[in-house]
């Protein structure tokens, strides 16, 4: 092989000019290779594009012998000349003058060969899905939308906080926390009262993994102004549906001196923006993931980022849910928690935009979230989107001691003096929210499945990878 500087496909193939007539090194991996007795055209690709740069090999240059071990899957080292292309759909090919084969890959026993794979076997070959086209898309958007939240978030003056994933609190007080622990399980310490003795644990008390960084994020909102947080959260609720998973990825601003409506406006124009990244940013792939999965993908994507998003009190959702005369599977009466079917009415059906449903009663949300004067509900905000249900989950915090120490004890929570310190010492009006990062991917994609849009996903029953 000669000294050639490596290109990658993408480069290739979106600059076309800069590169024919010239001698270029790609590596890759097969994706098809087809021909005749004459010459072999290899679809290479390399993870940095959707696209597949083709070589072409002519037999009389390099013998068919010497390739009998290039078949799908195989990872090779390529030389030669960039040419225009005659084929259709690429604007550029590669006739080589040279191949190495790095790793071979089995006609026998790969498992991924030319045909189409359903994404369910897909999933009990997450070590290898990565490599199919669909899961390059939805991997390169994913990156994406990482890279534009932070983006987000520093352009506005955000700082990014991190919080700990090892917690003695419960965040959400929904009791869905993974035990952390080194007490052997076979023989636990017991006091005299017959409970575990957590004194001889670990951490010297109960730990868990978080299930939020929300707490601690407003720790940093009140000293540092506006923060947010992107880190892994773990549930674990035994929810087997296409929206849920026991480790997921979330977003938390959180921001000192923001009401409830900088909030909403905070949401609405962050959501936004990511799709609009990814609109830009990512075109080929949100176009080959709309041809094979979902039609009206783009359109969609398109739609929320140019229409306002309704805001509505709960109260007023319900009477909507109430009034619709649709049947729905579980009830809906004022104080219910909205399954997904009722956020999916009201914003596929009713509205057809999303919405953000405000306002929602104390009992169904989390102890943190300020009273309203009516006693009864709290300054809530869900955003429900279409296809999803609920993608964003936040409120305005109580900021008054007496009133969030009242909640709290009514509640049953304590060891949280930390917590309340924040309303003891320089108090102010806080707000934020958190957003399931797998749940805007799922959006942005396409897909059905939150299992399709993390590389290796946590579920009841599988850790698999
Ligand atoms: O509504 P949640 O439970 O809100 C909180 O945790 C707050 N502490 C956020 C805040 O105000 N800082 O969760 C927030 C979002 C949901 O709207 C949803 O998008 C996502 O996290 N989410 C999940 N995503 C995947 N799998 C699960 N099991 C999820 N549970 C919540
Ligand atoms: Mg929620």
């Amino acid at each position: 092989m000669k000294d050639i500087k490596r290109t990658t496909v993408k480069a290739l193939l979106s600059d076309p000019d800069k590169y024919i007539g010239s001698e270029v090194d790609v590596k890759g991996w097969v994706r098809t290779r087809r021909g005749n007795k004459n010459v072999a055209f290899i679809a290479l690709n390399d993870g940095s594009s959707i696209k597949n740069v083709q070589i072409v090999v002519d037999f009389a240059k390099i013998p068919e012998e010497s390739l009998k071990e290039v078949t799908t899957g195989a990872s090779l080292h390529v030389q030669g000349s960039a040419v225009a292309s005659q084929g259709k759909g690429q604007a550029i090919e590669i006739q080589a003058d040279e191949i190495e084969i790095y790793g071979t890959a089995s006609v026998a026993d790969y498992p991924l060969q030319k045909k189409g794979h359903t994404l369910e076997f897909l999933r009990e070959i997450a070590h290898l899905r990565p490599r199919t086209n669909t899961f390059g898309a939805v991997l390169r958007i994913r990156h994406s939308l990482a890279y534009a939240i932070h983006k987000f978030f520093n352009d506005k003056g955000f700082y990014y906080f991190h919080t700990p994933l090892i917690t003695a609190s419960d965040c959400e007080g929904a009791g869905a926390q993974f035990q952390v622990t080194t007490l052997p399980l076979e023989d636990l310490p017991k006091g005299e009262d017959g409970m575990v003795d957590y004194s001889q644990d670990f951490f010297g008390k109960m730990a868990s993994l978080t299930v939020s960084g929300q707490l601690e994020g407003e720790l940093g909102a009140t000293a540092l102004g506006c923060i947010y947080t992107f880190g892994p959260t773990f549930r674990a609720e035994n929810s087997n549906t296409p929206r849920h998973l026991s480790e997921f990825w979330m977003i938390e601003p959180e921001m000192a001196f923001y009401e409830i409506e900088d909030n909403m406006d905070l949401a609405e124009e962050f959501v936004k923006y990511c799709i609009s990244y990814a609109l830009e940013h990512n075109r080929d792939d949100i176009e080959f993931l709309a041809e094979h999965f979902d039609k009206g993908l783009v359109d969609r994507l398109n739609f929320v980022v140019e229409n306002d998003f309704v805001r509505l009190p709960y109260t007023e959702g319900v009477k909507i849910l109430e009034e619709s005369g649709k049947k729905f599977e579980f009830p809906v009466y004022w104080g219910v928690d909205l399954a997904s079917e009722h956020e999916r009415f009201l914003v596929e059906e009713h509205f057809k935009k999303p919405v953000i449903l405000t306002d929602y009663p104390k009992e169904i949300k989390a102890f943190y979230m300020k009273l309203n004067d009516d006693g009864k509900t709290v300054r809530a905000m869900d955003v429900l989107f279409p296809k999803i249900g609920e993608i964003i989950g936040g409120s305005q915090r109580e900021e008054d001691y007496g009133k969030l120490k009242q909640r709290m004890e009514e509640l049953g929570l304590a060891g949280m003096d930390w917590y309340l310190d924040t309303r003891k010492f320089g108090s102010v009006p806080h707000s934020g929210f958190g957003l399931g990062f797998e749940r805007l991917v799922l959006f942005v994609t396409g897909m059905q499945n939150i299992r399709d849009v993390i590389p290796f996903p946590r579920y009841p029953n599988n850790c698999d990878f």
